[in-house]
């Protein structure tokens, strides 16, 4: 549902950080962008938001043009980014962190959702009342996902989900994402570790300085020797 095509952006006019990249989520339930630090995949991300201060191409979102759009109108029409470093409101509990996430929805569903999310993730209704701040990275990058989770996204987009956290629980948020496209929503990964991110994909394009070096099904990115040697350290 969500397609982009010829997008490049910047910071600075002229200069650009993303130069003609194009990814299609209509095929694949989870889509990753991968590549090292630096590459540009947090400021794809944020030009697909409307947050990078200059872009040209075009995003379509269900078959509407969204690039001219402001970020809330973005955000309003269904696509929701969990942003690197997480950002829950740590001064707030749980309970009060995934309200913000249904801000505006009834009573009722807000009920509904709050149950969900509390299901999917046990951890956060044993910490409901929990201080967001004074809990683990691993529990605030669940909390964070459960806060996007709230609104019933078309379109989820996770910005390094794994930085910093223990692998264990590294372990725990990748076997996360493919449970979350089941209520429908597409899932769009940035991830460094371009090993995983293949493995939990079915789309993948790999960006280097900006620009899209290899693109596919991640089944065949994986067997690609360009990608063992360049990214896996294997040959
Ligand atoms: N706020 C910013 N202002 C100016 N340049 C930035 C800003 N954020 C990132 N950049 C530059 O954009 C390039 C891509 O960065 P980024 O998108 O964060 O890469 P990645 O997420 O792949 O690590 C880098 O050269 C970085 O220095
Ligand atoms: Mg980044």
């Amino acid at each position: 549902m969500l397609k982009v095509s010829n997008f490049r952006g910047g910071y600075r006019k002229g200069v650009a950080v993303v130069d003609g990249l194009q990814i299609d989520l209509r095929q694949s339930a989870v889509t990753s962008i991968l590549g090292s630090n630096g590459a540009g995949k947090t400021s794809f991300l944020r030009g697909i938001c409307g947050l990078l201060p200059w872009c040209t191409g075009e995003v379509v979102l269900n078959g509407e043009r969204v690039d001219r759009l402001a970020p809330h109108d973005i955000a309003r029409l269904g696509v929701r980014m969990v942003s690197e470093g997480r950002g829950t409101f740590p001064t707030l509990t749980v309970e009060e962190n995934l309200k913000v996430g249904g801000y505006g929805l009834s009573a009722a569903v807000l009920a509904t959702r709050l149950e969900r999310e509390f299901n999917r993730f046990p951890r956060l209704r044993e910490r409901r009342g929990q201080i967001a701040g004074m809990m683990s990275g691993g529990e605030q990058q669940m909390l964070a996902i459960a806060r996007a989770m709230m609104s019933d996204p078309r379109v989820l987009i996770l910005d390094e989900p794994s930085q910093g956290l223990a692998p264990i629980i590294v372990d725990q948020i990748f076997e996360l994402i493919p449970r979350l496209t089941r209520e429908g929503v597409q899932v769009l990964l940035v991830e460094q570790d371009v090993g995983r991110g293949l493995e939990v994909s079915e789309q993948a394009v790999v960006i280097e300085k900006g620009r899209a070096t290899l693109s596919g099904p991640s089944r065949e990115l994986l067997a690609d020797p360009r990608v063992r040697e360049s990214f896996l350290g294997l040959s």
